[in-house]
Parts: structure tokens; sequence; C-alpha cells
């Protein structure tokens, strides 16, 4: 061979490389088994199909998925994709009426209906994910809702909260995940098949019953839009942006939370890991990762959105890249949600530190500036100032506001030197908690409603 025919060779081969995407697209081979045998079956009913070539197809194509399922297959990239692999295996095994599949359909419509099943069905397993996670949340805020832990706001100690109601804040956001994936996967319950290459089929074909046949909803109103729309993959993209960046925020607070500065608790040993230089370390490995990988599943969603923005219309080659990234962040999502549902089941919960850590910041002057303005019926910005002043006196005696005594509250201020002694009952902590009684508050009364909320809403959803 001469030397430029072994480059055009090269070439040619490289071209093939470009151009196909069975070596990923091949994890839609279920799919697509599926959404033919479907077909077939349409196209028996409505006539264009043989009784008889329809069972060596349907027949053919169960052998095709034995044999990918066993391993038995070979992907060759000179069948570009996993619809003509499926396709060309089939017509191997059956001959000619392999070759009858393709009437009344396109690629643009095949690979539409196949993308759109697998995110319908991971949409639904990603949701029986998310309600296992709150509910792990839930019993964790079941155990927890008397004990004490700073409520920050900048990361600085506010006001005192209970460990519970933490929990159940982490809890709403992937009750809301939950809820935006059930939505995706009813707004997306649609067939695309029958849309043919970008306009339909002069066939006379039953878009409906394929659309039954498969479990969707109903069909797609426009072939036009059906064969280029790629909005359902962006949704369980964003879906999985947002859910991931939830665990990433708890994860940054797992990773707070089991440092030495804090010590409020301890997760365990399995998803830490040891320094390979400071043997006296552990480092909390699995909750990074978590934050980490929030990272790939926000590229995954731009890389989409870029891929889609100047597309003309139908169908357009660029298309093909909407794959990859969609199956690199479910697989992302599943691993992080069953880790993370892991970590919290097991993690110890230090009830002392959180407590002790209460006293420092002076929480519950808040609660000084409350009595003030609801017994003395004084303006809160008055109430607010003469707060400052017992924040200064008990810095002063090096205490916490929730240690003070009478004596030492009325000697911080002139307007308060005749103060009722019940107000010391007002500054403890636990007092202070349970005293944001109103709806969607910390006490441990309205925690547990919202935990009761909760739990009706795991049993019926
Ligand atoms: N492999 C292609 C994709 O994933 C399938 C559709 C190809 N259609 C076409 N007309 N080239 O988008």
């Amino acid at each position: 061979m001469s030397t430029e025919q072994i480059l055009k060779n090269t070439n040619a081969q490289l071209l093939d490389e470009f151009n196909a995407s069975v070596m990923f697209d091949k994890e839609l081979y279920d799919q697509d088994i599926r959404g033919s045998i479907a077909h077939s079956k349409m196209l028996c009913e409505q006539g264009l199909l043989t009784k008889e070539d329809q069972l060596d197809i349907e027949l053919g194509l169960v052998q095709v998925r034995k044999e990918i399922e066993s391993g038995n297959f070979t992907f060759k990239i000179s069948d570009e994709d996993i619809h003509m692999a499926v396709e060309g295996r089939l017509t191997e095994i059956i001959g000619d009426a392999g070759k009858r599949l393709h009437t009344a359909r396109s690629r643009n419509d095949q690979v539409a209906t196949d993308f759109r099943l697998y995110v319908k069905e991971k949409n639904h397993s990603i949701m029986i994910q998310l309600k296992e996670v709150v509910e792990t949340f839930v019993n964790v805020a079941s155990k927890h809702t008397k004990s004490l832990i700073p409520g920050m706001t900048h990361l600085q100690h506010a006001q005192p909260i209970n460990f519970g109601y933490h929990m159940l804040a982490y809890a709403n956001m992937f009750k809301r995940d939950f809820e935006r994936f059930e939505s995706s996967a009813q707004r997306n319950d649609v067939s695309a098949l029958g849309s043919a290459a970008l306009a339909g089929t002069p066939h006379n074909i039953d878009r409906f019953q394929t659309c039954e046949t498969l479990g969707f909803d109903r069909p797609t109103d426009c072939a036009l839009d059906t064969v280029s729309d790629r909005d359902f993959a962006l949704e369980i993209l964003f879906n999985i942006s947002t859910a991931m960046m939830h665990i990433s925020r708890i994860s940054e607070e797992l990773i707070l939370w089991s440092s030495y500065e804090f010590q409020f608790i301890k997760m365990s040993d399995e998803y830490a890991t040891t320094s390979s230089i400071m043997p006296q370390k552990k480092n909390p490995d699995v909750p990074e990762l978590l934050r980490g990988k929030t990272g790939r599943a926000y590229g995954n969603l731009i890389s989409l959105l870029t891929v889609m923005k100047g597309l003309p219309l139908a169908y357009n080659k660029d298309t093909q890249e909407d794959k990859e990234g969609v199956f690199d962040s479910v697989k992302t999502m599943e691993i992080s949600l069953s880790i993370l549902n892991e970590v919290i089941k097991t993690m110890k919960v230090n009830i002392d530190n959180m407590e002790d850590a209460c006293k420092i910041g002076h929480l519950s002057a808040t609660d000084l500036a409350d009595y003030l303005v609801q017994k003395q019926n004084m303006p809160f910005r008055t109430a607010y100032y003469i707060t400052k002043s017992v924040v200064a006196k008990a810095d002063e005696l090096n205490l916490d506001m929730s240690e003070l005594n009478i004596e030492q509250i009325r000697s911080s201020h002139t307007d308060i030197k005749d103060i009722d002694e019940e107000v010391v009952s007002f500054l403890d902590l636990r007092n202070s908690m349970n005293a944001r009684n109103s709806f969607g508050g910390t006490s441990t009364e309205q925690t547990k409603v919202q935990i009761n909320k909760f739990k009706s809403w795991l049993e019926n959803e």
C-alpha cells in the first residue's frame, strides 16, 4: 500500500470514530430494542408488515438483547450508533425481514424515543432514591428535636435552634428535588416515535398505539419540534445539578462539623481516609468528593445548553453530544445519593459539643430585645441598644448572656434596673429555641409539626 493510501485509510478510520456514538450510546440498547418491538407491532396492526415478519423481528430483537446482555455482542465503530448496530445484527439473524423494520421511521425519531425512555426511567429511579434520603433526614430529625445547635448566619452564631430542625432544612431541599424530577417526568412523558425524520410519514401509522405500548402518556404534537427537542435532557441535567448543589451544601457542613474545631459529628470510618504522610489524620474524603462531583454535574448542564443554543430546525448531528453528559450526571447522581444516605444514617451526633457551642456568642441576645418589646412595650430599636449593653456586660464578666443572673442583667443599663426576675428564664438557651414557636419556627413543638407533615408525605407519595 502506498503512503498516500495508508494516510487515506487512517483518515477514514479517524472520521468513522469521530462520527460514531455506538461506544457510548450502547447504554440505550434496551430502550432501542423496546422501541423497535413496539414499532414492528404497530406496523403489523396497520397492515404495513406481515405477521410472520413481525414475529421474526420480535424474536430476533430478543436474541440481540440476549447477546448484548451476555457480553457476546461485538460493537463495531462501523455500525456508527446503537440503532444501526441493533438493526444490522437483527438483519444478520433473520434476513430480509430485518430490513422492513425501518419503514415509517428515522433514526431521528428513534434516538429521540430511546433517549426519552431512558430519561423517563431515570427520573423515576432518582425520585425513589430522593425519597429515601428525605426519610433518612426526617429520621435523624425525629431523634434530635431537643438537641441544641447554634443556628448561624454568615457562619457566625446567631440563634439557638435544634439539630432536628437543621436536618429538616435538608429534608425540605431533597423533597423539592423530588418534586422537580416528578414534574419533569410528567411534562416529558411523551412518545416521539412516528415523528420520522422531521415531518411525519406518508405511511398509515398509529402513533397512539406505539405510545401506549411504550408506556408513555401521550405522543408529541409536532414532529419538527420532537426530533430536535432536548429539553427533557436539559431538565434532568438541571434537576441533577440542583440536587447535587444540595448534596454539596450538606457535605460542606459535614466537613466543618467533623473538624477538630467543631466536633459536632463523627462520620463512620469508612467515609474517611488517613493521610499518607500524617499518621494522625482522618480526612473527610467522601463528603469532599460529593462536593467536588457537583462541578461535573454543572459542567454537563452548561455543555448541553451550549450544544443546543445555535441549532436550526430540525435534527443536527450536534445533538449526538447530548448523551455522555446525561449518562455521567445520572451515574453521579445515583452514587452520590446512595452514599449520602449512608453517611447521614451512620453519623454519630455529639449533642454535648453542639450544646456547649451554643454558649458562645450570646445566642439568646435577640430574646432579651424581644422580651423588652413584648413585656415593656419598648420600641424594638431601643430594646436593641439596651441589649447591646447587656452583651457588653456579659463579655466583661466573661460569661455568655444565658449565664447572667438577674443582678448582672439589671446592672447593665439603667433602663432595666428594675426588670422582672423572670427575664433570666427567657435567656435560657433551650427556652430561647422553644420561644420560636411561630409556624415554620424552630421550637421543638413546631419541629414535631414539620416532622409529622413529612411523615404523611412519605406515606402517601
Ligand atoms: N447517533 C445519532 C444521535 O445520537 C442518531 C441520529 C442520527 N440521525 C442522523 N440523521 N444522522 O443523535
